[in-house]
């Protein structure tokens, strides 16, 4: 059995700088024809300078054809003349609460969405779309679930803002989708996949912890009902946020999942398991390419049903299923 996909899209992507870099954005150049680069750096992306120097960065660590979709770090203080200036270098802007993951300090204050709607409304004028991620302050396993409340004010008072919901994980923020018509959302292979209980149900789990943290079964089975039927407003993010090993498997374990060499492949499979195989190119690519309105290079990838073993580590790196096999592997031919 075997599937191809064109031009596969990885919607977020985490690709590091310098060694990191060197190391991870091969492996998503490999088999994506691009992907929506996250601006979390240190510092974040937060001029055009920046934004030009990380793309430069990312073109120069690569050999395929591969195109970094660009984003910037959401500020309060951009006024117009810059938005103007950034426009045609990046795809969307990154909305991050501050303090809320990895490298997000200086993002946003929530406390008063107000004081985000003069930069909000220049991007709605200026169609340029705003990627959220979406957890308040509170409990960890409710952050997602009260930031409901949070998107529904910015659908409403935005009406025209094209607002992704990123790596969402609750039944909630499905929901969400049918409510507004500019709301969408991206899904990562590992909230398809895991629940809490595969975190921390037993041994400690830290290569499967992130942000947000996988939820509830009834979360997931509501993830697959979209992903699986290629819902039009939900898209493939891998949101593959890779650190080294040290900073995992330690304590104070650092939030991400590595899933950029191995997400195809698990995607299929799943895919398959579920019986919606013929819906993985909408969820990979083509639903994408409509919400962001991009036309991606042309790259063909064949997926077969043929055992893949999962390596231990890229670099200093642990993928999802390390040491594992997984029953679809992408054809070399
Ligand atoms: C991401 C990272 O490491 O940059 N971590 C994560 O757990 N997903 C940041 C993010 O997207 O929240
Ligand atoms: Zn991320």
């Amino acid at each position: 059995m075997s599937i191809e996909i064109n031009s596969p899209l990885d919607m977020h992507l985490h690709l590091r700088q310098d060694k990191m870099l060197k190391v991870v954005a091969p492996l998503s150049a490999k088999y994506f024809a691009g992907g929506l680069i996250m601006p979390n750096l240190i510092p974040p992306i937060t001029s055009l300078e920046m934004v030009k120097e990380y793309k430069k960065e990312i073109l120069e660590s690569i050999d395929e054809e591969f195109v970094p979709y660009m984003t910037l770090f959401f500020k309060d203080s951009y006024d117009e003349e810059f938005l103007k200036s950034i426009k045609d270098e990046v795809l969307a802007i990154k909305l991050y609460p501050s303090g809320i993951t990895t490298n997000s300090e200086g993002g946003a204050n929530l406390q008063d969405l107000t004081s985000l709607y003069p930069v909000l409304k220049l991007m709605s004028e200026l169609q340029i779309p705003l990627c959220v991620h979406g957890e308040s302050e509170g409990f960890v396993m409710d952050r997602e679930k009260e930031f409901v409340e949070v998107y529904e004010n910015l659908a409403k008072t935005f009406p025209k803002l094209k607002i992704i919901m990123e790596h969402i994980t609750t039944k909630n923020s499905v929901e969400l989708l049918d409510k507004f018509e500019n709301l969408y959302a991206t899904i990562t292979l590992h909230h398809l996949l895991i629940t809490l209980d595969d975190v921390a149900g037993g041994f400690l789990k830290p290569h499967l912890f992130c942000k947000p943290i996988a939820k509830r079964p009834e979360d997931r089975a509501a993830l697959l009902e979209v992903a699986l039927k290629a819902h039009p407003k939900v898209m493939f993010g891998s949101d593959s946020a890779p650190h080294p090993l040290h900073a995992k498997e330690s304590c104070g374990c650092a939030a991400g999942v590595f899933t950029a060499p191995i997400a195809l492949q698990a995607l299929a499979q799943l895919f398959e398991k579920k019986g919606y195989l013929e819906n993985l190119e909408s969820f990979v690519s083509l639903n994408a390419q409509k919400i962001y309105n991009i036309t991606p290079i042309e790259k063909r990838i064949k997926l077969i049903k043929k055992e893949f073993k999962v390596p231990e580590k890229y670099g200093d790196v642990v993928p999802m299923f390390a040491g594992k096999t997984l029953s679809w592997s992408i054809s070399e031919e």
